[in-house]
């Protein structure tokens, strides 16, 4: 078979990695790619928005399959697209990418169906919002609606901070805005939950908790993930069964309503409130760099996995999980998530002798005459499982010394809720 991968991150290197291993997968593409994918597929130079260089492409190489990493095709219906041309796309359709397109379209599947969310109000005027933060405690949080490549939420521990960001979501910061989304301010701890299915029936992908903030004690800015851990410390089956009951299975069968269903990775991010959980968010992608550490620990065939998803087969495959202790640290380019410099060398990186339970995943980087170059704010992922967490991560961060990137940071402390 021959599959084309879209994306260019630390996710679609290891979905690459984990379709390598399939003994069905004769030829991988990735679109573009990275450096690391290069040294297992093909890249290919197609901007990732340009549906209709894909489809020639897929057509004139007789690609069996193509697997869509990121969420801004996905909401753009790059899968309906290459659908009419009778192309094999895993992924979920338009109108389902909502889930993760429209903040508002997710909430008010909630309000619909009951389920379990931050109490929230939806305001189309500078006015109607600025009057309503009168009558409201803090903190809260402030969102726009569409995509926003992570950016569009604002926690406002006060009222002078909810007007700025109302004032900036209306100005246009990220995208033509007609309405916003106010909602209340959980505490509790976040988990990332994911499920894949084939639009008929669904399994769960594992658990995970990501480290969004750059600094280490989850302190500053919002990063698109420095590093996680899986399976997430609140794992439980009882919190399994709540999060299926109340959140997975009403979501899927709001979709069935619209006369749509869901094929691909959900990944439901939630807030665990006294071991209750609240949906914060959609994603209809896998995480990353929750991708990165949850797929190692698969046993089952990747590839088989995807492609009986496409085919409405998932029910025939049976999945096998390692039970060990997966954790990524991501090394980024210093100044990231502001300002940072591309295009500096990574020496060394052929030198690592790898363990079998040890991956180096890139994410922002670059082939060039032979030399490996950082290409982005997230350059490289450290994975290792084992049995214990604190091993996990010692381990992965021998490997980043072996590199010594003189342009590198990371967090030192990921994991530090499962390790002591
Ligand atoms: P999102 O882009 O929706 O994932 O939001 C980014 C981050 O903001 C989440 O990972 C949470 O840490 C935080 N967040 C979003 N909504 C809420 C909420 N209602 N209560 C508390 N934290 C939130
Ligand atoms: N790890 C966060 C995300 O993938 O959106």
């Amino acid at each position: 078979m021959k599959v084309a991968v879209i994306g260019s991150g630390g996710r679609e290197h290891a979905i690459c990695v984990s379709l390598k291993q399939s003994k069905k997968v004769k030829k991988i593409y990735c679109i573009p790619g990275n450096a690391g994918t290069n040294l297992i597929a093909e890249n290919i130079e197609i901007n990732i928005d340009n549906f209709e260089a894909i489809k020639d492409f897929s057509l004139e190489n007789k690609i069996d399959l193509i697997i869509v990493g990121p969420e801004k095709p996905l909401v753009n219906g790059i899968v309906d697209y290459l659908k009419d041309f009778n192309i094999k796309t895993f992924g979920p359709n338009k109108i389902a990418s909502k889930l993760e397109g429209s903040k508002i379209f997710t909430k008010n599947l909630c309000k619909k169906y009951k389920i379990p969310t931050a109490k929230f109000g939806v305001f189309k005027s500078l006015d109607e919002s600025n009057k309503f933060l009168n009558d409201c405690t803090f903190p809260l949080v402030v969102k726009a609606d569409g995509l926003a490549a992570g950016k569009g939420v604002y926690i406002c521990e006060e009222k002078t901070q909810a007007c700025v960001a109302i004032d900036e979501i209306f100005a246009g910061k990220f995208g033509r805005a007609d309405k916003i989304l106010i909602e209340e301010f959980l505490k509790g701890e976040e988990m990332s939950f994911f499920i894949i299915s084939d639009g008929k029936t669904f399994k769960t992908f594992g658990t995970a908790q990501d480290h969004k903030r750059v600094f280490e004690g989850d302190k500053g800015k919002n990063t698109g993930g420095m590093g996680a851990y899986s399976p997430s410390m609140l794992e439980s089956s009882s919190l399994n069964k709540k999060i299926l009951d109340k959140i997975i299975k009403p979501t899927l069968k709001g979709l069935t309503e619209l006369k749509t269903n869901f094929c691909g990775f959900l990944y439901a991010g939630l807030m665990i409130v006294n071991d209750e959980p609240f949906l914060i968010e959609y994603n209809v992608r896998m995480g990353d760099p929750e991708c990165q550490t949850i797929l190692p620990k698969l046993k089952t065939d990747f590839f088989d996995i995807i492609y009986a998803c496409a085919n409405q087969k998932l029910n025939s495959i049976n999945f096998n999980w390692s039970e060990k202790k997966s954790l990524c640290i991501v090394l980024c380019s210093k100044g990231y998530p502001d300002n940072y410099q591309n295009n500096i060398v990574i020496k060394d990186l052929n030198k690592i002798n790898l363990e079998k339970n040890e991956f180096i995943f890139h994410a922002g980087t670059k082939s060039f005459e032979e030399k490996i170059y950082s290409n982005g704010g997230r350059v490289l992922n450290f994975v290792v499982i084992s049995e214990e967490f604190k091993k996990s991560r010692d381990n992965a961060i021998k490997l980043i010394n072996k590199i010594n990137w003189s342009n590198g940071f990371y967090r030192k402390d990921i994991g530090f809720k499962v390790i002591n």
